[in-house]
């Protein structure tokens, strides 16, 4: 190991004094709003376009958002597993009609749902060709990239495949190296684990149940991620009045989603009505359905329309005014869930909406 001067360690303890300022500056430097043209430029040379993203000059350390369109295809696509990563993503349906197979399982979809697909599941999606396809989906990259953790496994690139390519098995696991042993090798393996498990209440603190359930937590979060929801079809959403407006939650842990770090929701301003003012501590990435209006963020006015983007950086005031004649839709993403495991959450509520 490297062997430090005195002042070179003084000099380390210095950066941690100074990361949350220099955090806020790195805040207010980074990009807040996009416009829907810049985007559509895009497309013009390819169909798949990142918006929100830190290798863009984004302050984003969770998740990315980016859309694709693929105009009606020409010839049959040929797709049979797909790819799968071991980040969460949450897809909306803009345009066209389909299904996806995820996990084996189909789902049929059309515009205006939404897919949450299980972490490390395969997923492939089939639209109809015969229509364009349009989907804007945010997902957890940054934050696997961060923690060293982000495999993805793409059918067009099985020689870049970390685990599928060792055994069906493995094909097949939800969770990464979990099929390095055999199905038989893990159930006697449990049984053998089981004589730590305790019975009790005051047992199920013992050190020996607390390992017990360390080693078994992949098997039971592989059954979490079987069991938690995939499709939420559009004309379902329920909105309910909040302080900040019209929302409706679309996934979210505390609606059966096995979520760890993304949330999604979908928010409605009225003609001539203004949202809450809110900010807090977790990013948020908002993509304009419809409607006009404007967004105060901090102190600065950002004047939006259909297809932009709005980012407001982390703990900003924000808040959405609609000037148009027809009702403003948000499409809201943001990482609530992963800062509620920090414990590291603050939501302050200013002006309330003047709507219900
Ligand atoms: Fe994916
Ligand atoms: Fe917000």
């Amino acid at each position: 190991m490297p062997i430090l001067r005195p002042e070179e360690h003084e000099r380390m303890g210095m950066q941690h004094i100074l990361f949350a300022k220099e955090e806020i500056e790195r805040r207010k430097s980074a990009p807040v709003h996009v416009k829907a043209e810049d985007i559509d430029k895009q497309f013009r040379e390819h169909h798949h376009v990142y918006i929100v993203d830190p290798r863009l000059g984004f302050n984003q350390r969770t998740f990315r958002f980016w859309i694709n369109r693929l105009p009606p295809a020409t010839e049959p696509r040929k797709k049979k597993l797909g790819h799968r990563h071991t980040v969460e993503a949450v897809i909306h349906m803009i345009k066209g009609r389909g299904y996806s197979v995820i996990d084996g399982q189909r789902y049929d979809w059309e515009a205006g749902d939404f897919l949450c697909v299980p972490v490390f599941a395969w997923h492939v999606h089939f639209p109809d060709e015969s229509q364009e396809w349009v989907d804007v989906a945010a997902t957890t990259g940054p934050f696997s990239m961060a923690m060293g953790i982000a495999i993805y496994e793409d059918e067009r690139y099985p020689e870049h495949w970390v685990f599928a390519q060792k055994e069906p098995e493995a094909e097949k696991t939800l969770i990464p190296g979990g099929a390095e042993i055999t199905a038989e090798e893990s159930k006697a393996f449990q049984i053998n684990m089981e004589r730590w498990r305790s019975k009790t209440d005051k047992d199920a603190r013992s050190p020996g149940s607390l390992y017990y359930g360390q080693v078994i937590y992949s098997q039971q979060e592989e059954v979490r991620r079987r069991q938690g929801r995939v499709l939420v079809k559009g004309k379902d959403l329920e909105f309910g009045s909040t302080a900040m407006g019209r929302l409706a939650y679309v996934v979210d842990p505390r609606l059966g989603f096995n979520v760890k770090l993304l949330s999604t929701l979908a928010a409605e301003i009225p003609p001539g009505k203004r949202s809450g003012a809110h900010r807090h501590v977790y990013e948020e990435v908002n993509y304009v359905l419809s409607g006009s209006g404007y967004s105060i963020i901090e102190d600065k006015k950002y004047e939006w329309k259909k297809g932009d983007v709005l980012v407001p950086p982390v703990f900003s005031w924000h808040q959405h005014f609609n000037t148009g004649k027809e009702t403003a839709r948000f499409l809201v993403h943001t990482s609530r869930v992963a800062m509620e495991s920090t414990g590291y959450i603050h939501t302050q509520q200013g002006e309330l909406a003047d709507y219900e």
